[in-house]
């Protein structure tokens, strides 16, 4: 399986994020809406991964799509941030929860393999330990049996990224963070990934930034294209490096978020929506 060429990576990805039993029909509808690219994690506290699974199924049923034209992204995720319904053994070794993480993501997902799966957050947040260590190894593993074929980290500062690339030989394929406005959009983080062709995927877009949604400039630049200020952000997150996710749970939004795709954003718009408010 590591021998074949990687399916692409779409231009957005679907996030499944609190949607509980409404996350099949709304897997199922993405699908149909055109969205290819799902992301999951294995804790059920936020995420109910086996319901992305029947929604998968159902799409495959129907003929929307094959498993092999979508990509499939989870995580693993520490003890502290689930609740009681975890996917390991919590008396067990990281490196054994990261295994059975990842057999139950398989299971839940109806799949031999993800596309890419994520270190939810490391351990600390004041800094990348050796439990994030043992999970990283444990990861590698995961990915050099084939059953994921990228691994990537998530809400990770650039202190984090620092120490992490300076103890482990093999950096993170992607990082996928929360992207403030007033941070500059994650300025920092998303240099140090550019600078090491590390992908970024950013979240909480629109549910971050409601001023960039109300600012008058925003506003202005969404009449220019024809589009609406949540398309005009997703149109600046893909113009400056970023793949966004969107968590709609309604059609219209579903469509607007991938029509978003085809806005072309001028470059002074681009320039001025990233000095907007950080
Ligand atoms: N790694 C992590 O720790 C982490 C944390 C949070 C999220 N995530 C991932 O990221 C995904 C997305 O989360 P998120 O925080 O970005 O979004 P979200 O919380 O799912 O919310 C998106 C919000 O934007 C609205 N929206 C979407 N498209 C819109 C449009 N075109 N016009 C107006 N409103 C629109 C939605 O409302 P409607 O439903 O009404 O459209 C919803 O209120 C999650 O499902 C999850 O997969 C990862």
């Amino acid at each position: 399986m590591q021998n074949k060429p990687l399916p692409p990576v779409p231009d957005f990805l679907y996030g499944t994020a609190w949607k509980e039993d409404r996350t099949p029909a709304l897997v199922e509808l993405a699908l149909r809406m055109g969205f290819r690219g799902i992301d999951t994690a294995n804790q059920r506290r936020h995420y109910f991964e086996a319901g992305v699974g029947q929604g998968l199924a159902a799409a495959y049923r129907a003929g929307v799509a094959t498993r092999s034209d979508v990509f499939l992204q989870t995580k693993f995720t520490y003890q502290p941030g689930q609740d009681h319904r975890l996917p390991y053994d919590p008396t067990a070794s990281l490196s054994d929860q990261v295994a059975q993480s990842m057999a139950s993501s398989l299971e839940h997902l109806g799949t031999d393999h993800v596309d890419r799966y994520v270190l939810h957050g490391p351990a600390s947040g004041w800094g990348w330990t050796d439990a994030d260590s043992e999970v990283w190894e444990a990861m590698i593993k995961e990915r050099d049996a084939g059953r994921t074929r990228l691994l990537g980290v998530s809400n990770v500062s650039l202190s984090h990224l620092e120490q992490m690339t300076a103890i482990h030989p093999e950096v993170p394929a992607f990082v996928q963070n929360r992207c403030y406005a007033r941070l500059g959009w994650d300025r920092e983080v998303r240099r140090f990934c550019g600078e090491r062709k590390i992908r970024y995927q950013g979240f909480s877009l629109l549910t971050a930034n409601q001023e960039v949604l109300r600012h008058p400039l925003v506003h202005e630049f969404a009449k220019l294209v024809h589009g609406t200020p949540a398309q005009v952000v997703f149109s600046f997150a893909r113009a400056v490096g970023m793949l966004p996710l969107t968590g709609t749970s309604s059609a219209d939004h579903m469509r607007q978020d991938l029509a978003s795709i085809g806005l072309a954003l001028p470059v002074d718009a681009v320039e001025a929506i990233e000095s907007l408010a950080g």
